[in-house]
């Protein structure tokens, strides 16, 4: 039978009850497709550091790299740790293991609402692929003279050739093999992210590249937005979007946006992807870890669960994927088992359940 290790960082608040709930269904996957999952959590995060003085161990990459995937809940407790302290252990891993590419689908469930009105499961159908290892997120730079009236920062982003090719490139492969504008000369689009108006070294490089990679793909359409009007067009036209390529940064602040289309972030999931294998891939909800929920049971798993059909997928168990997609699908129509974000009254776990006993 074929036998994965899965590597799970439950981490801060909501993290641990949400993290079960991917277990339990990939377990149910497990069983139902034919495939052994074993399980190892570690418990790192703020409290570690609390203890330690580090989110995790120095040798924490060590430790995952013999995984075949990484599971994480949520990261960050600023009660406990700065925030700017705390995102240090995820970006760690992210850099670490070159996971180059974060994957960020945005579909809306049939039964799941929106404030959104031009959202619908018709129109609702697109991927970003954010860049993950460098662009804004480079964390270099310094602050001057700090404390004195004269004090500054300074904060630098890093575009490399490599960086940004690589994961246009993805985008690229990513809407040629999706078809989302059928058989037609043109059967896939990316928006290209951009802010090249203003941004006149980074996002002036970006661009060249983008067309540059673009010019390999003839049978993929392309496309250009301003991040800010980008904004706009995913309220005012989500049906456009097939897939989206956007740096580190501006990736991070539409994709909170396209959770919203998605009906909300305990819906909306991720993966930080190293397409090329070398390293664990590590999928998570993309919602924070909802300290003063802590312990209630009441936020919504599907975002974890989507996770998990997303490694699946990863891992090459599509079919176990898909029957995790309509096992969601299935309970979201249905109506009856949603926690409040939904407006239901069923916890955390009863949702899981009743996620795992559809697929299995
Ligand atoms: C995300 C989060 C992280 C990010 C934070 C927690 C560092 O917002 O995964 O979208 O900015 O990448
Ligand atoms: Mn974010």
């Amino acid at each position: 039978m074929t036998g994965y290790r899965v590597a799970v960082i439950p981490g801060d608040g909501v993290g641990t009850e949400v993290a079960a709930e991917a277990v339990r269904v990939l377990e149910a996957a497990g069983s139902r497709f034919g495939f052994d999952l074993s399980t190892e959590s570690y418990a790192w995060g703020c409290d570690w550091y609390l203890e330690r003085g580090e989110m995790m161990p120095e040798d924490a990459l060590e430790t995952l790299a013999g995984f075949d995937a990484i599971f994480l809940g949520c990261i960050g407790d600023a009660a406990k740790v700065p925030d700017d302290v705390s995102l240090t252990m995820l970006l760690r891993i992210r850099t670490g293991f070159d996971q180059y590419v974060n994957l960020r689908p945005i579909r809306l469930y049939p039964g799941v609402s929106t404030p959104i009105e031009t959202a619908s499961p018709e129109t609702v159908d697109m991927v970003v692929v954010r860049e993950n290892t460098e662009g804004e997120y480079a964390r270099l730079g310094g602050i001057f003279k700090a404390g004195s009236p004269d004090g500054f920062a300074i904060q630098t982003g890093v575009f490399t050739r490599k960086g940004c090719e690589r994961v246009i490139r993805y985008a690229f492969d990513l809407a040629r093999s999706r078809k989302k504008l059928g058989d037609g000369p043109e059967v896939g689009r990316v928006t290209n992210c951009t802010k090249s108006n203003a941004l006149n070294y980074s996002m002036v490089f970006w661009d060249q590249v983008y067309s540059s990679v673009a010019a390999d793909y003839p049978e993929v359409a392309t496309d250009k937005a301003l991040v800010d009007a980008l904004t706009m067009w995913f309220v005012k036209k989500p049906e456009w979007f097939d897939v989206v390529v956007a740096s580190n940064l501006f990736g991070d602040i539409i994709t909170d946006l396209g959770s919203m289309l998605q009906g909300g972030m305990g819906l909306a999931a991720g993966g930080n992807i190293d397409p090329e294998r070398r390293y664990p891939s590590m999928f998570e909800p993309i919602h924070g870890s909802a300290p003063k929920y802590t312990g209630q049971g009441r936020v919504n798993p599907i975002a974890s669960i989507e996770a998990a059909r997303m490694m699946l997928d990863h891992l090459g168990e599509h079919q176990a994927a898909e029957g995790v997609g309509s096992a969601i699908s299935k309970v979201l129509a249905a109506g009856e088992v949603r926690t409040a974000d939904l407006g239901g009254t069923s916890s955390t776990a009863e949702v899981g359940a009743a996620v795992a006993a559809e697929v299995g």
